[in-house]
């Protein structure tokens, strides 16, 4: 079965043992200063024990005024380096690749658990989001971000990472950059021209590349099109987005479509999904993870037969930690499907802070 051989990620020359990679999933079980919670190293290490070729963490945000809320997992002092050793540890005791997925919430970074107003490319409201004054990020900001990012992947590196995912997807400070919705600058980092508002991730991908080793591997998530409240994503300029970012050097590209085989709305009377339009864009070299409502073998294999090379799994995998070993050993094997019980999510490394979270997932618990 394709979806249980090897894979090498980009151009580092690193491997994953199979084609499954646990999806990032924010889980609020870390602690108050963003050091690593024993609740989120033990749903983490789970998963890598179940076999998922590589581990990918939830959101972990990388400057103080970029979190986004509580029990989130920090990248942004030394203060975290103990925490960020042992799950990098942890995930390594198994097979799995240990990925950290990088973040800042910029618009959607509350102040009332930053302390600070929140800034993005634009002074902009999210439709139906509490958060009610943002303001237009100064050129400080952008400068300081850019190297909290490069901070934090050096963090991630010395802490023994294989690593890590630039979060430029679901609305956060990357997309907000990215949208022509919410990017109106006047100057070079944004506004109408589609190279200015790339500007943001297109530097720290530059800046990534050139500080850390070529072995070291630097993917990005990326939403390739509108959905719900966030908009101002044209596909092919997302596509475009993937092209730039992956001459920079990205080893990986994750579309986070939510359905894996989703026709692009642009051209949803075409025959081909998002992931094979990103296929025929990026080079061979570059390795395309998809992300959305994967629950089967049928599932997954259909997604690297259309051109990825690897699923991601995050709801399938909350209940069924050991998806990819017992569907190894059994090719019949059935994932269990939610509405779960609280005992039943416990017995697999979920915490009850976890659970009060998944409540708001519709159907999910019982
Ligand atoms: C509880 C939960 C938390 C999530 N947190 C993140 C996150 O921190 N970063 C991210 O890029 N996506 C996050 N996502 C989105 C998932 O990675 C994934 O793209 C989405 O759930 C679709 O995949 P699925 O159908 O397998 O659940 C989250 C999803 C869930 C269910």
């Amino acid at each position: 079965m394709k979806l249980f051989e090897r894979v090498t990620i980009g151009e580092t020359g690193m491997l994953s043992t199979n084609r499954i990679a646990l999806a990032p999933m924010t889980n609020m079980q870390s602690n108050s200063d963003g050091t690593l919670g024993d609740n989120e190293y033990n749903w983490l290490v789970r998963r890598a024990e179940g076999g998922f070729g590589m581990v990918i963490t939830c959101a972990t945000y990388v400057s103080e005024d970029g979190k986004g809320w509580d029990g989130e997992l920090g990248a942004w002092s030394n203060n975290h380096m103990d925490g960020l050793t042992r799950l990098a540890e942890g995930i390594h005791d198994t097979d799995s690749l240990a990925i950290l997925q990088i973040f800042h919430g910029g618009a959607r970074a509350p102040e009332k658990i930053t302390g600070v107003m929140p800034w993005s490319s634009s002074a902009h409201i999210i439709p139906g989001n509490p958060i009610k004054r943002v303001r237009e990020g100064t050129i400080f900001d952008i400068e300081r971000v850019i190297s909290d990012f490069t901070n934090a992947a050096r963090r991630a590196y010395n802490a023994g990472f294989d690593g890590v995912e630039i979060h430029g997807a679901h609305g956060y400070l990357f997309h907000q950059f990215l949208s022509a919705d919410t990017n109106k600058r006047k100057d070079e980092w944004g506004g109408e021209s589609f190279e200015n508002r790339c500007q943001l991730i297109r530097t720290v991908m530059q800046n990534l590349r050139r500080e850390l080793p070529s072995t070291f591997i630097i993917g990005v998530r990326l939403s390739p099109e509108d959905r719900g409240t966030f908009k101002g994503i044209d596909f092919d300029e997302s596509i475009q987005t993937a092209e730039m970012l992956a001459d920079e050097g990205a080893d990986y590209i994750h579309i986070s479509a939510w359905e894996a085989l989703k026709k692009p709305d642009k051209y949803k009377d075409g025959d081909k999904t998002i992931v094979k339009y990103f296929r025929e864009a990026l080079p061979e070299e570059v390795t395309i993870l998809v992300a959305g409502d994967i629950w089967s073998k049928e599932d997954a294999e259909k997604c690297i037969s259309d051109g990825a090379d690897m699923v991601a799994l995050a709801r399938c995998a909350i209940g069924n930690p050991d998806w990819p070993k017992l569907l190894k050993k059994n090719d019949k094997y059935t994932a269990v499907k939610p509405p779960y019980s609280h005992d039943q999510l416990k017995a697999v490394a979920v915490s009850d802070v976890f659970v009060e979270y998944l409540k708001k997932w519709e159907n999910f618990i019982k």
